[in-house]
């Protein structure tokens, strides 16, 4: 070992998707296995069996996994009929994902803004958007909150709204599958509720994958419809316009073995998440569920006073310690989104964020020993 090699500290992974294989060992390998020996690649058993799991895991009747989270979003806007002339409002404090399936679909995007606390979208934005909408000759008649950073936005208020505007209420849980609000899981909070299985997710397979949960029998059916290019009776039979937009049955085999231990990880991120805010709560903003809200911790997102942010990086990259910003432009400042319209009022909290926000590692592997030198090197660089 050379000098450097025996000073540096290792580097530490941002999410470690090695340490959680490591765990799952051969389960994951024999699952894959069961899958190539039978060789239904395409909507194979595994695939039937993981939306069984879903919904049961949600509380939700029906769950519909498709090709990744974003087809997830357009499944749902494609069954509901939106496009052209529809206004969908979407935080614009979000992934680039949550306002590209509006456009995608035909429909126009309204952006809202969002509350600091939660990082989620603000009900009364919200209704601003509405009326923004109905303004430039726009129907209000969807709204994708986002469970932002894992935590599940406020249903309650949002669905006051929604209910009031007559909108749709499709909840955007990549971030946010296995979160509860006020004792019910997402999933279950929403008429919609759409969620991505990127490896990088909590819950992720090993490539592209998504689902839709939903109680809707009716919007079930022609969501696997559309997955299917539109099939009726079988896949000649051709009954509306779709896509081909399935879960492939190795990646259901892959997140079966997966489920089993979320529940653990989930417990895991918490407690990670605790003792980050303990540790830091005096040297930065530290995030702050809402009064009967879990969070599953998708990211670790601390607030600092603008321009500190830079610094703050630097010094843990020069210890191995990975940052991010999730997000640093906020949609309605985005190039190709520029032209669509902003609740009345702007979105200013989502602007003060995009310069605020730094992302911290987070997985449900991150030991407590890898967590205190996080821990120690923020406070350092913060003077904390
Ligand atoms: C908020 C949000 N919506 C939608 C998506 C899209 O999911 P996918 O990458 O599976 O298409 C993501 C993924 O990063 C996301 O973070």
């Amino acid at each position: 070992m050379n000098q450097r090699a025996r000073l540096d500290p290792a580097p530490i992974p941002f999410i470690d998707v090695v340490a959680q294989r490591r765990r799952l060992g051969r389960s994951v390998d024999e699952a894959i296995a069961r899958v190539l020996g039978h060789c239904q690649f395409i909507l194979g058993p595994e695939v039937r069996a993981l939306e069984a799991e879903l919904a049961a895991f949600c509380g939700a009747r029906h769950a519909v996994s498709c090709a990744s989270g974003t087809d997830a979003l357009v499944l749902v806007l494609m069954a509901k009929g939106l496009g052209p002339g529809d206004a969908v409002i979407c935080p614009s404090f979000t992934f680039t994902a949550t306002a590209e399936v509006v456009a995608l679909v035909g429909a126009t995007p309204v952006f809202a803004d969002v509350e600091a606390a939660s990082f989620n979208l603000d009900p009364e934005s919200l209704r601003r958007a509405c009326a923004t909408a109905r303004q430039v000759g726009l129907r209000p008649r969807a709204v994708i909150p986002v469970d932002l950073f894992g935590q599940p936005a406020d249903y309650d208020r949002i669905g006051a709204v929604a209910e009031a505007e007559g909108l749709l209420v499709l909840d955007d849980a990549a971030q946010g599958f296995g979160a509860t609000y006020k004792n019910r899981r997402i999933g279950a909070l929403a008429p919609a509720t759409a969620t991505s299985f990127f490896p990088a997710k909590p819950l992720g397979c090993y490539g592209d994958g998504g689902a839709v949960l939903t109680d809707d029998e009716e919007l079930a059916q022609v969501m696997r419809s559309i997955r299917v290019h539109g099939e009726g009776r079988d896949k000649y039979d051709c009954v509306r316009i779709g896509l081909n937009g399935r879960l492939d049955t190795i990646q259901a085999a892959v997140l079966i073995e997966k489920l089993k231990i979320f529940p653990e990880e989930m417990v895991a991120r918490d407690r990670i998440a605790r003792r980050y805010s303990a540790g830091l709560a005096d040297v930065a903003t530290v995030p702050k569920l809402a009064p009967g809200s879990t969070s599953v911790w998708a990211q670790y997102t601390i607030r600092l006073a603008p321009g500190r942010r830079d610094g703050l990086a630097a010094a843990l990259k020069a210890q191995g310690i990975p940052t991010a910003i999730y997000y640093p432009t906020p949609l309605h400042r985005q190039e190709p989104y520029r032209s669509f319209p902003v609740a009345e009022g702007g979105a200013p909290v989502s602007e003060r964020l995009a310069e605020e926000v730094i992302s911290l590692p987070m997985h449900a592997y991150l030991d407590e020993a890898t967590q205190d030198r996080i821990i120690a090197a923020v406070r350092g660089a913060l003077g904390g």
